[in-house]
């Protein structure tokens, strides 16, 4: 499969969660500089910017910064001259500057699956916020699965079905709950349709950590910061122990 190929199928996998831009956007209001970390094909990255944000964002995948680029080549100059895509890695970065908000949107935090990782990754952006800026992280909030101890087989379902380049593809999403470790294992299957009639299959497993508030209270502090404002939903509900998200805004101490 091409980049561009692959690209595409990234962009139509991971279409966020409902409100979660417009939530983003709301919280990076009077924020000069804004950086992403985990920044995908820019999703995020290019309303903020269009907003009148400087905005940078960080990607470990060299194709969905090449996406990035691709979609950044397509606006106006003005907006181009704010926005830069750098391949790295959250955990192990250094931008030599500081910024006001720091986003670590749409679960990427849970992809770090350990303590280990998370500090890493929360101390390096305790070092990149300027003073009064804030960093904010958003995942699912498995409150269903707390205190289980079993693990829970969720079977494929067909998530998408439409065409790429020309070829007809179908996505398919099945899962796994494995609770006492916390983990959450997403697997993709991709079928697209050759012009033989014969199909090329692709699997993507996405390997995530869910980790519940006292957790990611309890890894901000040890980072040298502390959770301002938790939200249960992008409308900006409270969070309580039955909400479905979980959003934390947090600030150096
Ligand atoms: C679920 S996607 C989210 C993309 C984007 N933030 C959005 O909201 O649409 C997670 C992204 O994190 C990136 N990623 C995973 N591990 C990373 C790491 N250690 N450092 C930087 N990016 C990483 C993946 O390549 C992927 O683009």
């Amino acid at each position: 499969m091409s980049h561009d190929f692959e690209a595409t199928l990234f962009d139509k996998t991971f279409r966020g969660s409902f409100g979660d831009v417009a939530f983003y956007r709301r919280r990076c209001r009077g924020a000069s500089s804004v950086l992403e970390l985990g920044c995908g094909t820019g999703r995020l990255m290019l309303p903020l910017a269009k907003a009148g944000h400087e905005v940078l964002g960080i990607d470990l995948d060299p194709v969905v910064v090449e996406r990035g680029n691709q979609k950044l080549a397509e606006l106006e100059e003005q907006v181009r001259s704010r926005t830069s895509f750098h391949l790295g890695d959250m955990r192990d970065f250094s931008l030599g500057r500081t910024v006001d908000r720091i986003l670590i949107p749409y679960c990427t935090f849970y992809l770090l699956t350990s303590d280990d990782e998370c500090l890493a990754c929360l101390e390096r952006c305790r070092e990149h916020l300027a003073p009064g800026g804030q960093l904010l992280l958003d995942g699912f909030h498995a409150w269903k699965m707390r205190g289980r101890q079993d693990t829970i087989e969720v079977p494929e379902e067909q998530r998408g079905d439409g065409p790429i380049e020309g070829r007809r593809v179908q996505m398919y999403a099945s899962a796994t709950w494995d609770c006492p470790k916390q983990r959450y294992d997403l697997r993709f299957r991709y079928t697209a349709e050759l012009e033989d009639g014969q199909s090329e299959t692709r699997t993507e497993v996405l390997r995530l950590r869910y980790l519940f508030q006292p957790q990611i209270e309890s890894l901000l502090e040890r980072a040298g910061m502390r959770a301002a404002q938790w939200f249960g939903g992008f409308d900006e509900r409270p969070f309580d122990d039955q909400s479905r998200t979980i959003a934390v805004v947090a600030v150096a101490l």
